[in-house]
């Protein structure tokens, strides 16, 4: 075996044997560099004789090829590999179980409230808003509770000492107030009834206990006009009755003080009892609008009457849901919340 054939061969074992890229990297230069075995054969073929040249130049050309291409060859192979031991380093383990999304619901409260927001907007009452710190004037005064009216004693809530304008303001104890807010706004808006709105949300009191939370859920309802009747406030409470509960109730209004209406009433339902009886459940306040809420409001009562009713959100949803102790809404338990999502 000649010289560059004993080298092509020794050359490309070591090829085959590297297993890295540095030692891929030492080879070539050892082969093909400047200093290197094959470039040193192709510097010599100056001395050979020239008719032996030719042929010595051809075969070193040859083993210069056939090594460049085993080196890129190689190369590429171990490339390739590296690749695949970090993929599999990596990879990602499809089958296992991912984590869970907690999947969240509407509140017993919320959907109560919005399935009676709902009922009433079919009806077309307006969607009202107040605040929860409320004047004392829109809480009490222009309702119809004068400063030292006993009617106050049940509505015991949290008072803030008056601000620098002398302003008392306390934790609305009713959603009434927003009576008078949206009839003043509409007056000084420039226009007249007739109206209808609704107004729902947190109100305040000093009670607790099974069926009572010191902080729970209203629903207020208005409706001024100019004809409006008593029977048209018993049509529409007997309609929103029918929608919420999805069926007929027997109802019976029974004669009742709130200073804001005259006459007023409270509402009972025929609820049907375990043991196959009926039992009276009170479920709202109404009446017609006190000619002196209208008045206090810029509405002339002389032209316009009005209704007006106020239920308890955790009321109805206790019914709906037959839940029996109202505080199971506050206490934030997800075994009784998780049953409504
Ligand atoms: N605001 C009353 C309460 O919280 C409920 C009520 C009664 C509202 C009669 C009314 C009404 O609008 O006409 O006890």
């Amino acid at each position: 075996m000649s010289e560059i054939e004993s080298l092509s061969a020794r050359a490309l074992a070591d090829i085959a044997a590297a297993n890295d890229p540095e030692a891929l990297e030492a080879l070539r230069v050892g082969l093909l560099g400047k200093q290197g075995s094959i470039t040193g054969q192709l510097k010599r073929l100056g001395a050979l004789p020239a008719e032996e040249r030719k042929a010595a130049g051809e075969a070193i050309n040859r083993v210069r090829d056939a090594v460049g291409q085993a080196l890129a060859e190689r190369r590429s192979l171990l490339e390739a590999a590296a690749l695949d031991a970090r993929l599999a380093g990596e990879a990602i383990d499809t089958t296992l179980p991912g984590r869970q999304a907690h999947r969240g619901g509407i509140h017993p409260v919320s959907r109560t409230l919005e399935r009676i927001a709902e009922i009433f907007g079919r009806l077309g009452y307006e969607l009202a808003d107040g605040p929860e710190i409320e004047d004392d004037w829109h809480n009490f005064e222009a309702l119809n509770f004068p400063p030292h009216h006993p009617a106050r004693a049940m509505h015991d809530t949290f008072y803030l000492p008056p601000d620098a304008a002398g302003v008392a303001r306390l934790l609305r104890t009713h959603t009434s107030g927003v009576q008078v807010r949206y009839m003043a706004d509409l007056v000084a808006a420039g226009r007249t009834p007739p109206l209808r709105m609704i107004a729902a949300g947190k109100v305040y009191r000093s009670d607790s206990d099974q069926t009572h939370s010191p902080m729970f859920h209203q629903v207020e309802g208005l409706l001024v006009d100019e004809h409006a009747t008593f029977a048209d406030l018993k049509g529409t409470l007997a309609e929103f009755v029918r929608a919420f509960f999805g069926r007929d109730f027997q109802m019976r209004f029974r004669p009742s003080y709130f200073p804001f209406v005259e006459p007023g009433a409270e509402v009972d339902i025929a609820w049907q009892q375990p043991d196959g009886g009926t039992r009276w459940l009170e479920v709202l306040g109404c009446g017609m609008v006190h000619p002196n809420v209208l008045r206090n409001c810029g509405i002339d009562p002389e032209r316009y009457t009005g209704f007006a009713f106020g239920l308890g959100v955790e009321r109805f949803a206790m019914l709906r849901y037959g839940v029996n102790d109202l505080r199971a809404f506050f206490e934030n338990d997800v075994r009784f919340l998780r049953q409504f999502a």
